[in-house]
């Protein structure tokens, strides 16, 4: 496969400039800085083996294949109040303030631009650095402009796009999410079932830039964009980052199953004080969050294959906002097994995390790895960053693969054959015949 170079500057545009996207750019700065190491991130310490286990050929991902390097990212963006990022980083209180004055000056440079948004969507917030336009299209048309601007003004190289917004209300796909023509005359007349979110992801994939969702929305995960990703060769990924519950449910849950241990009920809750679960005590927002945070079981249980042990799974999640925890979320699950005959077991787990500190090196992963498939030529959905995501986007004619072990195989066999490497099946028959 011929990749491009990772020459020049690489520009990541977020959209939203809260909690996640503050800690993913300060992290950054601090990391160049050699003030912190890059905890959590696959491309700055993942290795990837190579070859057969007697070779002992094991490069870091990032010398393995041509990512950007950190030093040549240039971070912008979009928010609905007017703070920059250093103000929007205090006001997210994830990082200490000491860590934050360490950066400071990097931090204080990057400055939102005016957001398209629209409180229907978002009922628990509004702000005042938003775009007029005289329909959807108008502002995507200004998203669009934004875009061209940035790149010219920072003199980078190529884009991507990630949107680290608020979670939208619920929304199914409607008519005009069908083709490229429905969603533009939709855009023209305004239509309900385009929210903020598509507003974004329509500027992006028309400008031919990776764009990646680490949020529930819909948005980039309809028939539309998809037709514009192929028609502008750009590679989409999400829905919804996988980082404390769901992720601690993808590593244990496919470790049940495997030894066929049965599943009688899933009871997870969480307490969270920050502005997503603000956003998320919304019914309409926690909606959106709670249909992503459910599928992973069904999928990974394949209650259709095993109905004795998973047919009747009671799985249930909520999110309750509590300030105080700002955040450090809390998560609670109680498991109810059953083993041998039928014997009941039960398991607890009490994840003390940090929502944001979680969240930043897969924003940092999926732009790099995207701007890697971009470089490569590969368009639309990656289903090789379903690592990544909650509910990953996936073929229609096929389920999505939610087994974080299964998900880093075909990361990583993904990235062997970019480079032409033999893929590793991990048969190993080879080290006795
Ligand atoms: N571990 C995690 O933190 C985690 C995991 C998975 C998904 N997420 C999702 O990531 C998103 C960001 O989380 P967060 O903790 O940073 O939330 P946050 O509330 O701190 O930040 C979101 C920011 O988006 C801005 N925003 C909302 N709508 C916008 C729009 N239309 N245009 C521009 N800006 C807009 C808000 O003003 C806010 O500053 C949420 O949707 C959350 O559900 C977070």
């Amino acid at each position: 496969m011929q990749i491009a170079p990772a020459r020049g500057k690489l520009g990541v545009l977020l959209v939203g400039l809260g909690a996640v996207a503050t800690t993913t750019i300060a992290g950054v700065c601090a990391i160049r800085k050699g003030l912190a190491p890059p905890i959590g991130s696959l491309t700055q310490m993942g290795t990837v083996r190579l070859g057969k286990r007697t070779e002992g050929r094991s490069p870091k991902i990032n010398d393995f294949v041509p990512l950007a390097d950190l030093n040549d990212i240039v971070f912008g963006g979009w928010d609905i109040f007017q703070e920059d990022c250093y103000s929007a980083a205090r006001t997210a209180g994830v990082l200490e303030t000491a860590q934050l004055d360490k950066v400071r000056g990097e931090l204080e440079a990057i400055r939102p631009m005016p957001a398209v948004f629209d409180q229907r969507y978002v009922k628990r917030l509004n702000g005042p650095n938003v775009k007029k336009g005289k329909n959807k299209r108008d502002l995507a048309e200004q998203l669009i402009a934004d875009i061209r601007g940035f790149k010219e003004k920072h003199g980078c190289d190529r884009l991507v796009m990630v949107w680290t917004g608020s979670t939208e209300v619920y929304m199914k796909e409607a008519p005009v999410h069908a083709s490229i023509a429905t969603f533009e005359k939709g855009l023209e007349q305004s239509d309900d079932a385009i929210p903020s979110s598509m507003i974004y992801a329509y500027a992006a994939l028309r400008e031919g830039l990776p764009f990646a969702n680490a949020a529930p929305n819909l948005t980039a995960d309809v028939p539309a964009m998809l037709e514009l990703a192929a028609r502008t060769g750009a590679p989409v990924a999400g829905n919804d980052m996988k980082t404390g519950q769901t992720l601690m449910k993808t590593i244990i849950a496919p470790g049940l199953k495997a030894r066929l241990l049965g599943v009688r009920g899933w009871y997870s809750t969480n307490i969270l004080g920050n502005r997503d679960g603000e956003v998320l005590d919304d019914p309409e927002s926690f909606k959106t969050k709670e249909e992503s945070k459910k599928s992973a079981l069904d999928y990974i249980f394949q209650p259709h294959l095993y109905p004795e042990l998973y047919k009747d799974l009671c799985h249930v999640v909520r999110i309750n906002y509590y300030p105080p925890r700002g955040d450090n979320k809390e998560g609670w699950d109680n498991i109810d097994l059953i083993g041998w005959l039928g014997y009941p077991m039960q398991l607890k787990i009490n994840f003390l995390c940090r929502d944001s500190i979680l969240a930043a090196p897969i924003v940092v992963d999926s732009a790099l790895f995207l701007d890697l498939a971009k470089r490569a030529g590969m368009s639309g959905i990656q289903e090789w960053l379903s690592f990544y995501f909650k509910a990953p986007m996936h073929a229609r004619e096929v389920y999505p693969e939610h087994d974080l072990f299964i998900q880093l195989m075909k990361l990583k066999n993904t990235l062997r054959h970019m480079q032409g490497e033999e893929l590793i099946t991990h048969l190993g028959r080879e080290y006795y015949d």
